[in-house]
């Protein structure tokens, strides 16, 4: 799953009169495209494409022959609610999945590229600024294979004025001189677990190009592809370094929604207020809106800290370093939410929980997901893990292999291919199980770390008669029923709510 050197190719063409005819025409019958694609987003995007568009033949690469066979099998790579549908219609049709890119790379007419940007973790800007070696590598070959012009399509969020870096290795690269590359930036906004509605229905569609007669028809013919499905007044057309810059900033404001709420949720606990009450007041004005208000263990995901730490860089890097620390404190929010959970786990369970039992409920950075990038659990039960405690972690989606390689990777290490000597942890702490009762046998408590929907109708009162007594639950999603928990004779902690007396730990 850490594999994520990922190729997708788009193609159609045939019928295709000359190369220029790319320009000339907006409104294409046929035309070829190509990927390299991050592996989110990039499978449910071209499949999403490919359904929409028949009249284009969509060819998705990738390097990794195990992740292409599992696209051309019924198990797909990845779990997302609706994908599965999605590609059935369209495979064999006009999408197709490929490991031999550098031919389908010579044959497309648009290339989506969508690799790996990782933080870096060593040299000038480690810990911050964006290791770009996927890119340059991926522009490398697209210009050593090319013989006709391309338009290549930044996917992946990269920092601001990539673009104009990667047209250089591309045009410096190609033997070629006829041949011309056209980058645009079209970045992506679909969230995991939903991506299929949110490319049904986007809010938006962004496209950033050149502000030159050429750019303009480039962004022309992209968005000729979107508006199979998206109405036109929803395809925003940039220059390119706003839409690099939006996509960042769309993160870092999201991310900066919930680090704000998760900020107030301890000052909830620490005065009697009620997070849950706030977010729903303040989200109730129009002109703050109800979403990303729900308090949680902290955010994860492969991109908000990323691209936080990425804008932090660029701040850095042109001497705005109030407005880099401004960013930044959102990440130490994030880590300091986590690290308080932790705290109030220790701190209950009468200061010790060496040896004790505790279950997880939940291991992927959101429901609906079995991604595990920068997931909040994996600080916490390293956080558990410090201080003795036996996790027996619990996640309807997220294999035993994934959890270990998870709990062994060095933090940024995370973007970077999986190779057969990237640490596993063998810890004989750690356990995991695939049914939720065996994880709370004999356990002293829960901690809800993701917000499955199946731990909302689970029998407590039989998970309850299966735990060492007091009985703790940490709800660090505020999922569950608490006053019933608490009826049953759980000491509940539910994040940013008035404290059981029991926890109340000299603060009110
Ligand atoms: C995020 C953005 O929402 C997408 O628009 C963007 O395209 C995507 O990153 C990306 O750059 O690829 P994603 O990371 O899939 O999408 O998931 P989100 O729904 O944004 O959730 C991120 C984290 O925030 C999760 O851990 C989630 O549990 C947490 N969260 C979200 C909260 O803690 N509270 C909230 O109110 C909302």
């Amino acid at each position: 799953m850490l594999v994520r050197m990922f190729s997708v190719m788009v193609k159609k063409f045939l019928d295709f009169p000359s190369r220029s005819a790319l320009y000339n025409s907006i409104h294409l019958p046929w035309f070829a495209r190509l990927t390299l694609l991050h592996y989110h987003s990039g499978g449910p995007t071209m499949a999403m494409i490919a359904l929409k568009c028949p009249d284009i033949e969509v060819v998705v690469l990738d390097i990794n022959e195990a992740r292409i066979a599992a696209w051309n099998s019924p198990k797909l790579p990845i779990y997302e609610p609706g994908l599965e549908e999605v590609v059935q219609q369209c495979r064999g049709r006009n999408l197709f999945f490929s490991t031999e890119v550098e031919k389908h790379v010579a044959e497309a007419d648009m290339i989506f590229v969508s690799v790996n940007t990782p933080t870096k973790t060593a040299g000038v800007g480690a810990g911050k600024a964006a290791d770009l070696t996927y890119w340059e590598g991926a522009a490398r070959m697209i210009a050593s294979v090319s013989k006709t012009s391309k338009i290549i399509v930044e996917k992946s969020t990269v920092p601001v004025k990539t673009a104009e870096a990667i047209e250089k290795v591309l045009k410096r690269n190609c033997s070629d001189s006829s041949v011309e590359f056209d980058i645009l930036s079209n970045p992506e906004f679909l969230a995991e677990g939903t991506a299929i509605s949110d490319l049904q229905k986007p809010d938006r569609v962004l496209i950033g190009g050149k502000d030159t007669e050429r750019g303009r028809k480039a962004i022309d013919v992209l968005a000729s592809v979107y508006a199979h499905w998206i109405p036109e007044e929803r395809i925003l057309k940039t220059n390119l370094w706003s839409a690099e810059l939006s996509k960042l900033t769309a993160n870092a404001m999201l991310a900066q929604r919930i680090s704000s709420v998760n900020s107030i949720s301890a000052l909830c606990e620490a005065t009697g207020a009620d997070i849950q009450q706030v977010s729903k007041a303040i989200g109730t004005d129009s002109r703050i809106g109800g979403k990303f208000l729900n308090a949680s263990v902290g955010f994860g995901g492969s991109c908000f800290q990323k691209d936080i730490l990425n804008l932090v860089y660029i701040c850095e890097s042109v001497g705005l370093s109030e407005v880099a620390r401004y960013w930044e404190s959102v990440v130490t929010m994030n880590d300091y939410q986590k690290q308080r959970f932790v705290e109030r786990i220790i701190s209950a369970m009468f200061n010790t929980i060496k040896k004790k039992k505790i279950a997880i409920y939940g291991f992927a950075f959101k429901k609906d997901t079995g991604d595990t990038r920068e997931t909040p659990a994996i600080d916490v039960c390293r956080g558990l893990l410090a201080d003795g405690a036996n996790l027996c972690i619990y996640d309807p989606q997220v294999e035993d292999k994934q959890v270990r390689l998870d709990l062994a990777t060095p933090k940024f290490e995370w973007d970077h291919p999986v190779s057969k000597a990237s640490p596993v942890s063998n810890d004989d702490n750690i356990t995991t199980t695939k049914d939720p009762f065996e994880a709370i046998d004999g356990a002293h408590a829960i901690c809800i770390l993701t917000e499955w929907d199946e731990f909302k109708s689970y029998d407590y009162q039989k998970i309850y008669d299966s735990m060492v007594k007091p009985a703790f639950i940490f709800d660090g999603r505020n999922v569950l029923d608490h006053d019933k928990l608490r009826e049953i004779g759980f000491v509940v902690y539910a994040l940013g709510k008035p404290l059981d007396p029991f926890l109340s730990n000299g603060y009110n």
